[in-house]
């Protein structure tokens, strides 16, 4: 067990001895709260792989963080040597998850850092992947705090907020994207109110958004996916909020399996349908949602993971596609840290890029 409040502040974080990465074990909530001490290539790969530690940002932070501590782990006599090894061990981390960027984006920057500094000692290469790791997280905690800004500036007193996944502090760092809002509104005396999705099969929503916002003392009502259009219906819902793991070019966003359901219903009823998320989760190289890899998880996530008996005949075939990409005409916004994009998202999304 561990302090709440300090650890869900900083969900990944570097041992007192700066050679492990320390993650909450998501797994684990709303029962326990446990940490995680990874020191191993095969231990952050099976972290971020079994969803210990998930969320697009906090994957790129803990891949920050653990290609430092397996840059102090290499023997090396030059650059070259150095090198081979971190590419290894980089290539490895990143064959963890396909379809969040951040993955890649943490680690193709301190794989450009390690090349731009390469004239210099070995010790010195890896002090300053320590130092990046922490720039990339405190970069996050920053940027996560303006999107929330941006995206509170949309919400008024008694809205109320349909969310999917978990896109809140334990998937970022302290406010967390989609979560950020309704957080910043509890701070500041505004009272909304969120419908989280409970998110099948793996309930994120249920499991993390309505422990992350029940803990901060925000209104929250679970619902089970299915329910989403009756709650919309009923005009309990102003606004949806949702994370995402990669928004291609020209503003489509893959997030959670089942986001573009929420988007294409919201759709019907009229309500904006916002997505939340950093730059560094838009992938300029990825020129519509088509280009995102989507990843496929092991079927008795759906058929028996959460219950005691299986749920379904044994034999029987499943698809579990982790995530969807939700169409760029079904957007109403793309909230970043540097603001708030609007169609056409191809011209949006690359002025964000142009300083
Ligand atoms: O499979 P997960 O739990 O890693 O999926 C997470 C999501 O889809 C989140 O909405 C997304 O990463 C945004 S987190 C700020």
């Amino acid at each position: 067990m561990c302090n709440e409040k300090k650890y869900l502040a900083e969900n990944v974080h570097l041992s007192d001895d700066g050679k492990s990465v320390v993650i909450i074990d998501q797994r684990k909530i709303p029962n326990e709260l446990v940490l995680l001490t990874l020191s191993t290539a095969k231990e952050m790969y099976d972290a971020i792989k079994s969803l210990a530690v998930r969320g697009a940002p906090a994957i790129g932070i803990c891949a920050g963080y653990s290609i430092y501590c397996l840059s102090q782990q290499i023997k090396a006599e030059n650059f070259e040597e150095f090198y081979s090894q971190f590419k290894k061990d980089k290539d490895y981390l990143n064959s963890s998850r396909p379809t969040a960027v951040n993955l890649s984006w943490a680690l193709n920057r301190i794989d450009d850092l390690v090349v731009d500094n390469k004239d210099k000692s070995i010790s010195e290469i890896v002090k300053l992947i320590g130092e990046e790791a922490v720039k990339i997280q405190q970069e996050d905690i920053a940027m996560c705090k303006a999107i929330s800004e941006y995206g509170f500036s949309l919400l008024k007193e008694g809205d109320g907020v349909l969310t999917h996944c978990n896109a809140g502090p334990l998937a970022t760092s302290r406010y967390g994207t989609a979560i950020g809002p309704m957080l910043l509104a509890k701070e500041k005396g505004v009272n909304v109110r969120v419908f989280a999705d409970e998110t099948r099969p793996l309930l994120q929503g249920a499991r993390l958004t309505s422990y992350e916002l029940d803990k901060a003392g925000v209104d929250v009502t679970l619902i089970c996916d299915n329910m989403a259009s009756i709650v919309m219906k009923n005009g309990w819902v102003q606004a949806c909020f949702v994370g995402c793991d990669r928004i291609a070019a020209n503003g489509d966003a893959a997030n959670k399996i089942g986001t573009s359901g929420v988007a294409i219903l919201a759709k019907h009823y009229g309500i904006p349908f916002y997505v939340l998320g950093p730059t560094s989760t838009i992938d300029m190289k990825c020129k519509t949602g088509d280009d995102i890899e989507i990843e496929l998880r092991d079927e008795s996530e759906i058929k028996d993971k959460f219950y005691e008996k299986p749920m379904a005949p044994i034999n029987v075939k499943c698809y579990n596609p982790a995530f969807d990409v939700t169409d760029h005409t079904l957007i109403s916004g793309i909230i970043t840290e540097k603001g708030i994009a609007r169609a056409p998202y191809t011209e949006s999304l690359a002025k964000l890029f142009e300083d």
